[in-house]
C-alpha cells in the first residue's frame, strides 16, 4: 500500500508525512533527500556525466525512517547531514533533470515500497512513479509562506541564512522542476489538492490520516 504526497518546496510534504507515518507506524519515504544524495555524489565526483552515471551504477544508496529523521547510505557512510546545505540546494534541480538519475532514483524506490506501507513525498510520484498508488495528495501554499517556513527551519543551523535567499532557492528550484522535460512537478488528475497557507500542521496531518483510514 502506498500514499504519496507531491508539491513545490516549503508546502509541507516532509513534516506532514512524518508525522503521519509516525501516527500510522508506517514507513516514511523522502524522494528529495534521494535526489539531494544523487547531487552531493554528483558536487563530490566532479566529473562529466557520463562519468556520473558509471560512478551511480557501482555504489548502492540505502535509506530508512527512524527517530523522526529519513536517513540515507551510500555504501556503508551516513550522508544525511550533508544534504541540506545551501550547494545541495542549488544544485539538486539540475542534477534532479537528469533522466538517468531519476531511473536510478525510481528504481530504488519502486524496490523498497514493494516491500511494505509507505508514505512517500516527491514531485512526480503520483504522475511518474507510482501512477497506481493507492491515494494521491498535492500540497500547495503561498510562496511568501513556504519561504517564511524553510527559512524558520533552516536558520538555526545556517545563521547567515536570509529570507530572500530561501525564497529565491525556492521559486528558482520550483520553477525548474515544473518546467523540466523530464517528469516535473505537477499534479496528477486524481491527487486530492490540499493548499496549506492558512492550515495548521494538525489540520494537515489529520485530513491526510482520516484519507487513509477510511
Ligand atoms: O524539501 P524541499 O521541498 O525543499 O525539497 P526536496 O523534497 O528535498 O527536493 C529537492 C529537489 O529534488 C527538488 O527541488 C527537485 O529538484 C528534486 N526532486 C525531484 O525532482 N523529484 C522528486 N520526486 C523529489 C525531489
Amino acid at each position: 500500500m502506498i500514499t504519496v504526497i507531491d508539491g513545490p518546496a516549503g508546502s509541507g510534504k516532509s513534516s506532514t508525512a512524518r508525522a503521519v507515518a509516525d501516527k500510522l507506524k508506517i514507513e516514511y519515504l523522502d524522494s528529495g533527500a534521494l535526489y539531494r544524495t544523487a547531487t552531493l555524489l554528483y558536487l563530490q565526483a566532479a566529473c562529466d556525466e557520463a562519468q556520473f552515471f558509471q560512478l551511480l551504477n557501482k555504489i548502492k544508496v540505502t535509506f530508512s525512517y527512524y527517530d523522526q529523521q529519513f536517513h540515507v547510505k551510500v555504501n556503508d557512510d551516513a550522508v544525511t547531514d550533508q544534504l541540506r546545505t545551501p550547494k545541495v540546494a542549488q544544485n539538486v534541480s539540475h542534477v534532479a533533470a537528469m533522466p538517468r538519475v531519476r531511473a536510478f532514483i525510481n528504481d530504488l524506490m519502486r524496490e523498497a515500497v514493494a516491500n511494505g506501507v509507505y508514505i512517500a513525498e516527491g514531485r512526480d510520484l503520483g504522475t511518474a512513479v507510482f501512477p497506481n498508488a493507492d491515494l494521491k495528495f498535492f500540497m500547495k501554499a503561498a510562496l511568501e509562506e513556504r519561504a517564511r517556513r524553510r527559512y524558520k527551519e533552516r536558520k538555526p543551523d545556517n545563521p547567515e541564512l536570509t529570507l530572500d535567499e530561501v525564497k529565491q532557492n525556492i521559486e528558482q528550484r520550483d520553477h525548474k522542476d515544473s518546467n523540466r522535460e523530464a517528469d516535473p512537478l505537477q499534479k496528477a488528475d486524481d491527487a486530492i489538492e490540499i493548499d496549506t497557507t492558512h492550515l495548521s500542521f494538525e489540520q494537515q496531518v489529520e485530513k491526510i490520516c482520516s484519507h487513509i483510514s477510511d
